[in-house]
């Protein structure tokens, strides 16, 4: 095919010229002479001479596109003549473009196939067992610490409502946690829960309301392992992430509870029996009163529970009464306390993991690095 303009048929006409998309011009003005050039060049097309073809017919400023736009300046009869004649060659080159398209499409399938062959007759390589992910590990880990103090394990939905996350703990409509910028908020009004919280509000309803209030002295004891989402994103923030909720509701619950919870909870995960737990008062809506919690850590070292150095690992505090209530849990009866830590955090602190984001990369060298052998569970007995 020449790369000659083939403009002539337009200027003919005193139509428009079709802007020059250079090699793939028809030269040919009629009907017969069009649809001769044009199908050789399709069925010999490859995937980008196609679209380029594509659009110099069939397009907005394409060859077909002019002959139908032309027919407006025929005469009636005329007009019917050349009109079916222009859709007969429309349709044969639009199907010899679909045809051509397909078979492109089949020979690059059958090429990636051929290329990508697996030879399944090849034994395994010895080192591609599996391995546990160590957010997996922790998960088991705080299972096996947490059952042996009697807590039970809640889940809750990746969905909450804006009441659920929010507005029930307490959380003013003004707060920056509700920015747009902070959180997912959905179509559908709900919003991709910011944290383990909402799972609090969940649990002390359904108490509230099949229990009724006259039920055990310390009816709710549970931890809430799970994903959380935030808009955010750096070597410490993904916006996918992991927290563990903690929660205790009963008669008489007190500061000193909460302490010892979180020392032997800290104390246990990190293997440090008498890991230092510092309370650091701070705020949270939920809460009152609210503190950070602390460990003791060797910022040069990395070494927990040595050195005098301060490492926050979560939150915490006495649940606020004004939560309780939203729950329809009387709180002059009833108190209790909570807390939430970082997933991702305690693990890589655990295990010395700089960087937060390959938790999430599906490396498998990173895995086979820092994963535990599948068959050995979690376990307080056996020591964690
Ligand atoms: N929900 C808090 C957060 O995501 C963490 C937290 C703090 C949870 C204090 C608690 C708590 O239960 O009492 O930052």
């Amino acid at each position: 095919m020449a790369a000659s303009r083939g403009l002539t048929f337009f200027a003919a006409r005193g139509l428009p010229c079709p802007e020059d998309k250079g090699r793939f011009k028809m030269q040919s003005n009629d009907l017969k002479g069009l649809t001769e050039e044009a199908l050789p060049a399709i069925a010999a097309a490859d995937a980008a001479s196609l679209e380029e073809l594509r659009v110099s017919l069939l397009g907005k400023n394409g060859n077909v596109t002019m002959l139908l736009k032309s027919l407006s300046g025929m005469d009636p009869e005329a007009r019917k003549t050349a009109g079916a004649a222009i859709n007969h060659v429309k349709t044969q080159i639009s199907a010899a473009i679909s045809a051509r398209r397909a078979a492109l499409d089949t020979q690059a399938l059958a090429q990636k196939l051929a290329a990508e062959r697996i030879d399944v007759t090849q034994p395994p390589r010895p080192d591609y067992l599996g391995a546990i992910h160590p957010l997996s590990r922790t998960q088991e880990e705080l299972a096996a610490i947490f059952g042996a103090m009697g807590f039970a394990i809640k889940d809750g939905p990746d969905i909450e409502s804006g009441w659920h996350n929010f507005s029930a703990l307490n959380i003013p409509s003004h707060h920056p946690a509700r920015a747009m910028m902070d959180t997912f908020y959905l179509a559908s009004g709900g919003v991709l829960r910011t944290h383990t919280s909402p799972v609090q509000i969940r649990t002390m309803l359904d108490w509230a309301k099949n229990e009724g209030l006259g039920a055990s002295p310390a009816p709710i004891r549970i931890v809430v392992p799970g994903r959380v989402f935030r808009s955010d994103y750096d070597a410490t923030h993904s916006p996918n992430f992991h927290q563990c909720e903690g929660l205790v509701i009963g008669e008489g619950i007190h500061l000193g509870h909460l302490k010892g919870c979180l020392r032997d909870f800290l104390g246990a995960y990190f293997g440090v029996p008498e890991l230092p737990v510092r309370l650091r008062s701070s705020y949270f809506p939920f809460t009152e009163p609210s503190m950070e919690v602390d460990i003791a850590w060797n910022r040069k070292t990395g070494e927990i529970g040595g050195g005098t150095d301060w490492l926050e690992i979560g939150g915490s505090g006495m649940v606020h009464a004004n939560v309780l209530a939203n729950c329809g849990i009387d709180p002059r009866r009833f108190q209790g306390f909570a807390f939430g830590v970082g997933l991702e955090r305690i693990t890589m602190l655990k295990h010395g993991m700089p960087d937060l984001r390959l938790f999430f990369e599906s490396d498998v060298r990173w895995l086979r690095h820092y994963g535990f052998a599948a068959l050995t569970p979690a376990s307080l007995h056996e020591g964690i």
